[in-house]
């Protein structure tokens, strides 16, 4: 088993001091040889975005980002690769199994099947068809445990549009059934189920541009909703798709993401992709139960978005793997990110705990007897080059040891 390399020693040089001769020269080289490196590993040097100003709570992001840099070096492992490899996927956790869905196979062709990891066994084990009516990217989705919920997206490749149908799949029967359709359309709404009911926040709206705000909820039991309509609940401060959405000690958190996005070129037959200006965000919003508004709590060490489905929950912290951050202010691309970080939710703290053997993208995240896991996502073109590239089926993990 591959483990964590454990603290990186870059804390050796207090007892400078004392020293003379030799011993401070080898220290400053082992230093100089540290910082070096460390730049490599734990990128800090992105600007922090400032947040919005708003009603509510609001904290000096220096209070909520651990400055002191005790990042772990990550050892990751190659595990079994998935059947395809998928861009834009959803993906749930239940147990010691992923359920990895849709996704982009390229720009031009999408997946409309449910690919099974045993997270235990490491295999792939076997897959499950897709209603055809439902979205193949930019879905929101959330499980209770034994049916999963999966609501809205975009219906086809390339740009094309949303649809606003919501499916339920019953993971003991493998069987789907239907929810009430979302009021409107919407790509990547940050989605996820609160004391008894789903709820469905922000995206984009029909145009796959325009950042909406709405936020809806539906009272949902066994797999069916038990009201025959969305309600109307506290809109987002911010909207815009590609947000981690998560509900830690009974707080709903809504984290990163961007404005804007794609959009279909004007008269084009396949509806093909054309870049817009997109704008991403480190936010993070926090609404408690019963809250009357939205709290904004420490913003993420850097912007980050493409990270619906790239975070898992352990011991009360927020895990987050890999996404897309500010673009690259001479060249204008996009610019990926391998970072992981935690949030502390109890401390209300950010860090980077390290990072991944690439950047990545829509990246599926499970964690699993000390493993945290990551499958699928567009990752950079190499070492040298942040831009995304190549749709991957790649599975990874790496042992996690969260300090308190
Ligand atoms: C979570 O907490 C438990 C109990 O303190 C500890 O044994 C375990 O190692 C922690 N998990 C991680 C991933 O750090």
């Amino acid at each position: 088993m591959v483990r964590s390399l454990g603290k990186y020693p870059h804390n050796k040089f207090v007892v400078l001091g004392s020293c003379v001769g030799l011993i401070t020269a080898a220290i400053l080289t082992n230093f100089l040889w540290a910082s070096t490196y460390r730049s490599l590993f734990v990128s800090s040097a992105y600007p922090r975005s400032l947040t919005p100003n708003m009603k509510g709570e609001r904290q000096e992001l220096r209070l909520g980002v651990d400055d002191e840099d005790d990042a772990h070096i990550l050892e990751w492992e190659e595990v079994a690769e998935a059947p395809v490899g998928r861009l834009d996927g959803a993906a749930v956790q239940i147990g010691n199994h992923l359920y990895v869905f849709a996704g982009y196979a390229t720009i031009d062709k999408v997946h409309s099947h449910v690919d099974i990891y045993n997270l235990r066994s490491n295999s792939w084990e076997g897959s499950i068809e897709m209603p055809q009516e439902m979205a193949h990217s930019h879905l929101g989705m959330a499980t209770d445990g034994q049916y999963i919920y999966a609501v809205t997206g975009q219906h086809g490749p390339q740009c094309r549009g949303p649809t606003s149908l919501n499916f339920v799949l019953d993971i003991q029967t493998k069987q789907w059934s239907h929810l009430p359709p979302l009021p409107l359309p919407r790509y990547a709404p940050a989605t996820q189920l609160w004391k008894g009911r789903l709820h469905v926040m922000g995206g984009s709206k029909e145009n796959r541009y325009d950042p909406a705000l709405e936020h809806w909820s539906i009272a949902v039991d066994n797999g069916k909703a038990v009201e025959s309509e969305w309600r109307s609940e506290i809109p987002i401060p911010r909207g815009g798709p590609h947000r981690a959405c998560v509900v830690v000690d009974n707080r709903l958190y809504v984290i990163g993401g961007q404005e804007g996005d794609f959009i279909a070129k004007p008269g084009s037959p396949i509806f093909k992709c054309s870049r817009k200006l997109e704008v991403v965000f480190s936010d993070v919003y926090m609404l408690e139960p019963g809250g009357k508004e939205w709290n904004v709590v420490p913003s993420m060490p850097k912007p980050d978005s493409h990270i619906e489905f790239a975070w898992v929950v352990v011991n009360k912290s927020i895990i987050i793997v890999g996404g897309s951050t500010e673009k690259n202010p001479v060249t204008k691309k996009m610019v990926l990110i391998g970072d992981v970080f935690q949030f502390n939710t109890q401390r209300m703290v950010w860090k980077t705990i390290g990072q991944m053997p690439y950047r990545v993208k829509t990246t599926l995240a499970a964690y699993w007897d000390g493993w945290l896991y990551f499958t699928a996502g567009q990752r950079d073109k190499g070492i040298d080059d942040p831009s995304p590239k190549k749709i991957m089926g790649k599975t990874w993990r790496t042992r996690l040891n969260l300090s308190p």
